[in-house]
């Protein structure tokens, strides 16, 4: 998009904002500063009044001794003479807190959920040299989330996670206030959960064999791969999440996507197979047949001993892209829909799903599926997860169901994040950090007595070309601050101070070696002058960072100049082409991006 002068004049005015701005993202209900700051010292105490509060007292005392190698004394007491004290208040609800930084000390109180956020909130106060004294701006914060579900989705189906990744996983979105991680287990690529039951599952369905070809692209990566978790280490990451506020979410994904269970139990499918794990992506045919008893008591007997595992009240099916061809065939499905009176295989898998709400709710636990389970009749009590566009989210919450907000158009961070010549492959789309950031999921087409069906939202990450855990880090980050922010924050958007507080949080994560996406320089854009004389005013994205540019088509990671104020050109009939990389802190250097100054005909 082209853009005006205006735009020029706002980047003027951002140009020293990450001095102004405490770096908090997502950005809190209420922050009053005051002048002043309170550095922490030897003397310093860390007291709590209540047993529940000492995981929070050790996580603080580790980030202090990781960072600036300093330990100090902990103490459990209600005085807080000079000292960062944490204070369980039951009077705060849920998972609201407050946060004073006064001259002497430091106050945390909430309620379990709401002391961790507290502490959450002063880690990114932090300083991040740390060579230096801990010194703290003196600031009063008062904040709870506008949404209860916060949340990202890892597709650990087609592509295995180890157990150190997916936990570094669930302390980035901690730290960003996301409390749900829907964990994808299963897909037709491989199936990653242990079933004592059926061994086969993860002897077989976790192992793809691949065809040797050492593709060393990104572009379907056809090598041989494969993992699972066995219960063990699954009970430990589900402790490890709770302990940072974090729900664990399984989908076992069914009817469809499930290839890698037929492979391993082929006669719960309608043909009776043989099959292969995916080795490839796309939709599959064949899927679990809703017609023999015996598939029914095959999945239930995984639930069964999937909710020992997960203490999650809700449970997620999956039920998206179920293609019914082999059902239409299907003896036995047709069998099932004659004997259930079903007028077609839409209403099949309706019945296939129900089924499954009613097993969990037998067990005490909620059915959550993608927006597919409303096909045919929606089981009563079914959560929603909308993800084809917004429309289906929007019809469930009118009908009074619960949905989770994921429109593939704004909350899929598998999508290309910029301009698809200068990005990693990617699987399509076009989602940059302002598209998420803007996101509203509050739409005006559900009636106002409904929004209240609205729980949250989830960004989601499919790894049909993520294959690393670096990846993952550039396709996440810094969407999901935006996703954060969407789930905590008001509805006010301000792309402006959104971008400032980015840049100013991103050093922490560039200091723990994540490998997010490096933004674009702020005021770098396509631009067609009425002047043959323009001055072009850019701004680091990030706190520290620095901006190498050519204008002479030259390769700017070889041959860029540090840009240090306004960059004179002079505009002919050509196009001067504007080509900057971004260096961070730490010395990471950014993508090449490109804009076009042209004068204006
Ligand atoms: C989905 O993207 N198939 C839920
Ligand atoms: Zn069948």
């Amino acid at each position: 998009m082209k853009k005006t002068i205006t735009g020029l004049l706002f980047f003027l005015c951002t140009a020293s904002v990450f001095s102004q701005e405490l770096p908090l993202v997502p950005k809190p209900s209420s922050v009053v500063t005051q002048p002043g700051t309170l550095t922490l010292n030897s003397k310093t105490e860390i007291v709590y009044n209540d047993q529940v509060a000492l995981q929070d007292v050790l996580f603080l005392n580790q980030f202090l001794s990781d960072n600036y190698n300093i330990t100090l004394k902990t103490k459990k007491s209600k005085k807080n003479k000079n000292g960062i004290e944490f204070r369980l208040d039951k009077s705060f609800k849920g998972e609201a807190y407050a946060l004073t930084i006064n001259d002497r000390t430091v106050t945390i109180q909430g309620d379990t959920a709401g002391l961790f956020y507290g502490l959450q909130t002063l880690l990114q106060l932090m300083p991040l040299d740390e060579s230096a004294t801990v010194t703290l701006p003196q600031v009063t914060i008062k904040d709870e989330p506008r949404f209860k579900y916060r949340g990202a989705m890892l597709d650990a189906g087609r592509y295995f996670f180890t157990v150190e990744e997916t936990k570094r996983f669930i302390d980035l979105m901690s730290y960003y206030k996301l409390n749900t991680f829907h964990w994808h287990l299963t897909e037709d690529g491989g199936w990653r959960i242990e079933i004592k039951k059926y061994p086969l599952l993860t002897q077989i369905g976790a192992w793809r064999r691949g065809t040797n070809i050492n593709n060393s692209s990104d572009e379907f990566d056809r090598l041989p791969h494969g993992g699972f978790y066995s219960q063990k280490e699954i009970k430990d990451i589900v402790k490890y999440a709770a302990a940072r506020n974090v729900n664990i979410i399984p989908e076992i994904d069914m009817p469809g996507h499930s290839l890698s269970a037929l492979a391993a139990y082929p006669e719960y499918s309608c043909t009776g197979g043989p099959f292969k794990v995916l080795e490839l992506w796309g939709i599959q045919s064949d899927i679990f047949c809703a017609g023999n008893e015996k598939t029914y008591t095959f999945i239930e007997d995984i639930l069964d001993e999937l909710i020992t595992l997960f203490p999650s009240q809700v449970i997620h099916i999956g039920g998206d892209e179920a293609h019914k061809d082999r059902w239409k065939v299907c003896p036995k499905c047709k069998a099932k829909m004659v004997a259930e009176n079903l007028k077609d295989v839409n209403e099949l898998q309706s019945y296939f799903i129900h089924r499954l709400s009613t097993y969990l709710g037998s067990k005490g636990r909620r059915m959550l599926g993608w927006d597919e389970i409303m096909e045919g009749g929606l089981a009563p009590g079914a959560m929603v997860m909308g993800w084809r566009g917004e429309e289906s989210g929007i019809k469930a919450a009118n009908m009074e169901h619960e949905v989770v907000m994921t429109p593939n158009s704004s909350m899929y961070l598998d999508y290309y994040q910029g301009k698809s010549s200068s990005e990693p492959f990617n699987i399509g789309g076009d989602l940059p950090l302002e598209k998420v950031y803007n996101y509203e999921p509050l739409s005006p087409q559900i009636a106002p007595d409904k929004q209240k069906y609205i729980i949250g939202v989830q960004g989601n990450l499919w790894m049909e070309f993520i294959h690393t855990a670096s990846k993952l880090d550039y396709m996440a980050f810094p969407r999901l601050l935006a996703v954060a922010e969407i789930g905590w924050s008001d509805a006010h958007k301000d792309y402006d101070d959104f971008i400032a507080r980015v840049g100013g949080n991103l050093p922490h994560l560039d200091k723990e070696g994540v490998n997010f996406r490096i933004p674009e320089p702020l005021g770098l854009h396509d631009f067609e002058s009425n002047t043959t004389h323009l001055t072009v005013l850019l701004t680091p994205p990030i706190k520290g960072s620095k901006i190498y540019y050519t204008i002479n088509g030259e390769d700017p990671m070889l041959n860029g100049t540090l840009y240090t104020s306004g960059l004179q050109l002079n505009l002919t009939d050509k196009p001067v082409e504007l080509k900057c990389i971004v260096r961070t802190k730490e010395g990471r250097v950014s993508n090449t991006y490109t804009a076009s100054y042209s004068l204006k005909k």
